[in-house]
């Protein structure tokens, strides 16, 4: 097939105050292909996203959409072009069905006695159950989105573009809250839209996934453009050192580090009615993985372990003695620190800035007479701007405002200011870059130095076999093994997991 050329951005600039979001940017996308956008987080890969689909609207360049030059002044204006987006946080309304979501702003009409127009439910029903047929995805029209999983709101959201028939498809780092075999559903989505001759623009800080997905990939770097690449022809070390300037060493620096002796330990914990039976020790300075699929029950035991749920039985014991926990203020004050993968929900102030984020769970040490010293907040914050790499203009900026992965990095500070004995890493990485993904490890690594112990679930098992001492596997609300750093293997994980014996 001929491939023909579907969105083409020439020079694109975007200003924020205070911020060069994007300076230069250009950009080629054919009809028939899977192009990734790659770059470090705060790289402007959403920013440029939002400037096609005219969320923003550019300070400078040009847009040209199948020949024409195009300029949005709000998605809705993209969407009925046939330019659909589906952003890095999901955007359907929650408290209504599915299908009023595909059809939300512009429902089918249909006339009654000759005049009087009213919905066309009918009509609207036929399309959805065709789209959704032709995307081999079985969701009830009638569900409401809040009683769907992450990876059935995005089924929707590809699906409500294909209701505008969308020509141009973006996805924001759709992958980041999906299991394994979600992604593996979502990809014979994206081929299908392909093989219909749709272009698509495919963000993921998932190199295995742009090489598995993708046929060309443009990488951005400090909001300017640096390459593109055919896929086929590239490799993992080329597209990292074009997205961080430099060739990386080592994606892993775990250190070696001298394990000290058990410092916790969970024994025989139940919740009511899922965790069964669970017990574990750790020791000090130990990284301490939990692996499983989505629904295994890790966040389930870390959030019981931290008090946010109630364990119905069970001991735990900290340096030797058993402690109560009846909240996450008990755990906190035992040096147990746990860093949500929901940094939304559980994780930040958004709306506050950086240095507001990173004191509030320790006000007492940034007072002085009971009144919060800015100097202080602002020494506080500076120094994990600093030692995480946070992109920010300063401590002042609104968390809001950052880039996906930065916010994760500001979710790290404020759990690593408090000086926990046991920090607890649900997630850690998801949407952060593979150089901040290294920073934050040879941090992590070098604090279990100094005898922090960390516990860690996480979806991605080569962050686990990279980082752990130890992993554990979860399955249906019990630890069903364990292997050693050395045992360990992505394939006897995943036989465990998935109950494959
Ligand atoms: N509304 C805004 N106001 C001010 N600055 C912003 C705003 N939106 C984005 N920025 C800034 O623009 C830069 C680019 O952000 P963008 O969200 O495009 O990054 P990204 O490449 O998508 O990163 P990530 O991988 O972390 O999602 C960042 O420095 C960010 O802080
Ligand atoms: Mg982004």
């Amino acid at each position: 097939m001929q491939l023909k050329e579907a969105l083409r951005l020439e020079h694109i600039v975007k200003e924020f105050p205070g911020v060069k979001a994007l300076e230069d940017v250009s950009f080629c996308l054919q009809y028939g292909e899977v192009h990734a956008i790659c770059g470090e987080n705060g790289a402007g890969k959403s920013t440029l996203m939002k400037v096609v689909c005219g969320v923003y609207k550019a300070d400078g360049g040009k847009m040209i959409l199948g020949g024409e030059e195009v300029c949005f002044s709000n998605p809705k204006e993209a969407y009925e072009k046939g330019v659909a987006i589906i952003f890095q946080e999901t955007s359907l309304f929650e408290e209504m069905t599915v299908l009023e979501n595909m059809f939300l702003g512009h429902e089918k009409q249909k006339k009654i006695a000759g005049c009087v127009k009213v919905l066309d439910y009918s009509a609207m029903r036929k399309q959805a159950e065709d789209i959704l047929k032709k995307l081999n995805i079985k969701i009830d029209l009638n569900e409401n989105i809040k009683n769907l999983g992450m990876a059935q709101k995005q089924m929707v959201e590809i699906a409500k573009a294909l209701t505008y028939d969308a020509k141009v498809l973006i996805l924001d780092e759709p992958s980041a809250s999906l299991t394994q075999r979600e992604v593996n559903a979502l990809f014979e989505v994206i081929r299908n839209l392909k093989k219909d001759g749709l272009g698509l623009v495919y963000i993921s800080h998932r190199l295995e996934e742009i090489f598995e997905i993708c046929d060309k990939v443009t990488v951005i770097r400090d909001g300017s453009y640096i390459s593109t690449r055919r896929v086929k022809y590239t490799t993992k070390d080329e597209l990292v050192a074009d997205m961080v300037g430099r060739r990386m060493e080592n994606y892993y620096p775990k250190c070696e580090t001298q394990i000290g002796e058990e410092i916790l330990s969970v024994e025989h914990l139940y919740d009511n009615g899922f965790l069964t039976d669970i017990s574990f020790q750790v020791n000090r300075g130990e990284i301490l993985g939990f692996a499983g699929l989505a629904g295994a029950g890790r966040t389930e035991l870390m959030e019981t372990v931290c008090g946010f749920s109630d364990k119905v039985s069970g001991r735990i014991i900290l340096e030797g003695e058993p402690i109560a926990i009846s909240d996450y203020k008990d755990a906190k004050a035992q040096g147990i620190v746990y860093v949500s993968e929901d940094r939304g929900k559980l994780g930040l102030v958004t709306a506050m800035s950086i240095r507001n984020n990173i004191s509030m769970p320790q006000l007492e040490s940034v007072a002085r007479n009971w009144i919060i010293s800015s100097k202080k907040e602002k020494k506080l914050a500076g120094r994990y701007i600093n030692n995480l790499g946070i992109k920010t203009p300063d401590s002042d900026f609104i968390v809001n405002n950052l880039s996906g992965g930065n916010q994760q990095k500001v979710s790290l500070s404020k759990a690593l200011a408090l000086n926990p004995k046991i920090l607890i890493l649900d997630e850690p990485t998801r949407g952060v870059d593979v150089n901040a993904k290294a920073e934050i490890y040879k941090i992590i690594s070098d604090l279990t130095k100094t005898g922090l112990t960390i516990l860690m679930v996480s979806s991605e098992l080569p962050e686990l076999l990279g980082m752990c001492d130890r992993i554990y596997v979860m399955k249906e609300g019990e630890l069903a093994g364990c292997f050693s750093r050395e045992e360990a293997t992505q394939e006897k994980i995943l036989k465990i997991a998935m109950n494959l014996d």
